[in-house]
């Protein structure tokens, strides 16, 4: 009964057709020197992340393109391929302004080749698996292009083993995570710490962009890019994606850290903490559950 796409092996990842379809266009992007790539796991604060970059690149432009150009047309998705939306790689070959903003969910494997060789650079936002996993579930459940998440403790069961779209969180995080020993041009955020103090980490992001923005201007991206102002905004809460099936949950749906103790049962809890202690053996990388 469902039409939902099915998960499948792509190069040792769970992928659908929805991500793979264009698959040659997106490996053969020719990415360009000033370009952006917005890298996350599934989840993770892309959205806000990328209106963050936006507003610091393109605040100043037409007021009409504040409100006429929804995020993902300004920050494209680049290997989404679903029928309803323009392909990603193509969105972002036709963007009229500089630098190219462009975001992917892809494993640090699969980035296509260009980016590397162009230098380009990257920011790599993720979100404490807990939180991240609960965001996902709801997700799941109202994306009609996401395949069918069923009951929550499956769901639970279905994150530990990595079979979700983009495969596993841990090692999504932890080989983008690794990347950063050696390519210097990849900044690393967390999702908790744009929570804990979006001034802060808006000040790191620009010193690794070299930006300085106005005091004002930047007092005003905070206001904009906080939860409400960015829930009730036409352009930025994915309202215009058809695929998305608002009356079953809001994209933006509680923007917190922590929502995932509202979710998990005790015994979820326990046992996800001991598999996680099995998976992330890094003592370099730290996630916050709450703050
Ligand atoms: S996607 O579909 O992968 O691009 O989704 P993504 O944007 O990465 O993640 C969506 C979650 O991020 C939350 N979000 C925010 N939280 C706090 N403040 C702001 N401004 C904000 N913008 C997006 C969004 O609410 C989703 O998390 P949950 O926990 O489901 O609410």
């Amino acid at each position: 009964m469902s039409s939902r796409p099915q998960l499948y092996d792509f190069h040792g990842v769970a992928m659908t057709h929805c991500v793979t379809d264009n698959w040659e266009k997106v490996k053969n992007f020719q990415a360009r020197p000033d370009d952006i790539l917005i890298a996350t796991y599934p989840k993770a604060g892309t959205t806000w992340v990328s209106y963050i970059l936006d507003l610091l690149y393109f605040g100043h432009l037409s007021p009409e393109r504040q409100t006429s150009i929804p995020i993902f047309e300004r920050v494209p998705f680049l290997e989404i391929a679903v029928s309803t939306v323009a392909p990603g790689a193509e969105l972002a070959d036709r963007l009229p302004t500089s630098p190219w903003l462009i975001k992917t969910h892809l494993p640090v494997q699969l980035v296509p080749q260009s980016f590397w060789d162009q230098n380009c650079r990257m920011v790599y936002v993720a979100r404490n698996a807990k939180d991240n996993m609960v965001s996902f579930y709801h997700f799941d459940r109202m994306n009609m292009v996401q395949p069918e998440p069923g009951e929550w403790s499956s769901y639970f069961q279905r994150f530990l083993d990595g079979q979700m779209l983009y495969g596993s969180w841990y090692d999504h995080v932890g080989n983008w995570w690794k990347k950063t020993k050696t390519y210097p041009k990849l900044h690393y955020m967390f999702y908790e710490d744009i929570a804990e103090d979006t001034e802060r980490e808006i000040d790191k992001l620009c010193s690794f962009l070299g930006l300085s923005p106005s005091a004002e201007d930047k007092k005003t991206i905070v206001e904009l890019v906080h939860f409400d102002n960015m829930k009730n905004n036409e352009m930025t809460n994915c309202s215009k994606l058809n695929f998305l099936d608002f009356k079953i949950s809001p994209f933006l749906r509680k923007g917190k850290v922590g929502d995932w103790k509202t979710h998990f049962t005790v015994a979820q809890n326990e046992a996800f903490d001991e598999d996680y202690k099995s998976k992330m053996k890094d003592p370099t990388l730290r996630f916050r559950t709450e703050i």
